[in-house]
């Protein structure tokens, strides 16, 4: 496995989310330095103080943004303004999008349709300068705060266009305990990946679980 201090800081933009939080405080634990983001930095700040993770601090996005690696974990309808607003913070930067467009009505969660196809592709197009790719998207949050869940036992998969910036999200996933992190395909094919959790959540909320994905067949060494 890549060693933490090969990955460099890890910011989080939204990272005062349920996302943002528990990923946060799993890298941290696992050596990583992480940055939590927000539009608010005392709000950042208090929630970091709780967490009270070594190695995790509460900043603002431009200030998270500044990071070598930085996860985008808002919400669809605030993730296109932000990376606007931040493009030239995050020009060279290893932007990685964990962003499901979903709606929810009273039949459940389904998957939005985004104009670039799907949105990291919207980051790639916002963020010309960056270094885009997409991962993260199958975790469920709760399932990953979970002190007690000594193994996440599922899959990541990571979409790109580099071989070597898909290598580094793969790594990153491996930080988090039980999970495998895999090329899953070009951004094209992102689309399909962010639509998928619109299916887990409705297995979670009939089954009352929190389930992932395994991908099956890779026995040998990737
Ligand atoms: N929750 C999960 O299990 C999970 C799993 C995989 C992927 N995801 C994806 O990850 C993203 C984050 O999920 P989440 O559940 O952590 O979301 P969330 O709690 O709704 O949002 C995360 C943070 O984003 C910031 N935010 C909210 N609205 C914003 C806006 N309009 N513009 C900019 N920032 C805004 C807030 O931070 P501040 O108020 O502090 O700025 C909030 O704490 C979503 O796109 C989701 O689809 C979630």
């Amino acid at each position: 496995m890549t060693q933490p201090e090969a990955l460099g800081p890890v910011g989080i933009l939204g990272g005062t989310g349920p996302l943002g939080r528990a990923l946060g405080v799993r890298f941290a634990r696992a050596g990583l330095s992480v940055a939590l983001g927000s539009r608010d930095a005392e709000r950042a700040a208090t929630i970091a103080a709780e967490l009270a993770t070594p190695g995790l601090v509460g900043v603002d996005n431009p200030t998270a943004a500044r990071c070598p690696i930085v996860l985008v974990a808002v919400p669809y309808e605030g993730h296109a303004a932000l990376l606007a607003g931040l493009a030239d913070t995050l020009a060279d930067r290893l932007v990685i999008d964990c962003v499901n467009p979903l709606g929810f009505d009273k039949r459940g969660p389904y998957a939005l349709a985004v104009p670039a196809g799907s949105a990291a592709e919207e980051a790639a197009e916002l963020l010309p300068r960056s270094r885009v790719i997409a991962a993260f998207h199958h975790l469920s949050a709760p399932l990953v705060a979970d002190e007690s869940v000594t193994s996440l036992d599922c899959d990541v998969l990571v979409l790109g266009e580099d071989r070597d910036d898909v290598a580094i999200g793969q790594a990153l996933a491996e930080h988090l305990p039980g999970v495998r992190g895999h090329y899953a395909g070009r951004l094209r094919n992102a689309g399909q990946v962010e639509a998928l959790t619109a299916n887990l959540i409705a297995i979670n909320r009939r089954y009352r679980a929190h389930s992932g994905i395994r991908v099956t067949g890779l026995e040998q060494p990737r």
